[in-house]
């Protein structure tokens, strides 16, 4: 049920593109079924380029027949889709829950738009009960994972802080090479602060927080797909 939603959200996200466009390409299972539908839509004779934000997404589009570029060949884009973890107040939102944080955050930067699609279950009005994630540099990992904890608490945050890893124990680690720690923070009430206190240790690649970069939300319920503004 909540993957049909997923896809009605993904579709109507579809209407939003036009023959010509230059794409980012999201991460995770939404995005994988805008990826599908996009796909069906190239066979048809839509033409595009896109950007993928993983290496997981780039594995899925391209069998679709699914142009694909890098921002280097391709700097401006003029729409990103992707889900998102958690979507709160004014769009704020918490993505990276598929690791792919970092892309997610260069490409959607790089864009002009961005639309968010999800089912109803991301929608939060208390906002922060999903881990946050972190993506640090391998180097100086416990001194990073201090500093975090050091900014959680004078923001009176929880000091929960999770290494990622993979099934096998071992750290799991990013398209990018990076580690992921998981706050999990159970409320943000001030995103904005955070943000800033996050991106001001050094061994702080990226964070999952989007703020202001989406200007559009389509949220897929049992009753129908409905928009959201920040
Ligand atoms: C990927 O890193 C995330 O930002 C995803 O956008 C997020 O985890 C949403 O995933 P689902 O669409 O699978 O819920």
């Amino acid at each position: 049920m909540v993957l049909d939603l997923k896809r009605e959200a993904a579709r109507a996200a579809l209407e939003h593109v036009e023959s010509g466009m230059r794409l980012g390409l999201g991460t995770g299972s939404t995005a994988d079924h805008f990826i599908d539908l996009l796909g069906d839509k190239v066979k048809a004779g839509f033409d595009v380029i896109c950007v993928p934000t993983s290496e997981r997404t780039a594995a899925r589009a391209a069998p679709l027949g699914i142009r694909l570029t890098t921002l280097d060949e391709t700097p401006e884009l003029d729409l990103t889709v992707d889900g998102a973890d958690e979507i709160g107040p004014r769009l704020v939102l918490i993505k990276g829950g598929g690791g792919a944080l970092l892309r997610e955050k260069i490409v959607a930067s790089a864009s002009h738009r961005m639309i968010v699609i999800a089912d109803q279950s991301k929608v939060v009005e208390a906002f922060g009960v999903y881990p946050l994630p972190i993506e640090v540099m391998p180097f100086g990992l416990e001194a990073t994972r201090r500093a975090i904890a050091a900014h959680a608490k004078a923001m009176d945050l929880p000091d929960a802080l999770a290494l990622r890893r993979k099934a096998d124990g071992t750290p799991y680690v990013t398209d990018g090479g990076h580690y992921i720690i998981d706050a999990s923070f159970r409320r943000i009430p001030d995103p904005w602060s955070l943000a800033r206190a996050l991106v001001s240790i050094p061994g702080v690649v990226e964070h999952g927080l989007f703020i202001d970069m989406a200007g559009l939300a389509l949220i897929a319920g049992t009753d129908g797909v409905i928009q959201l503004k920040p």
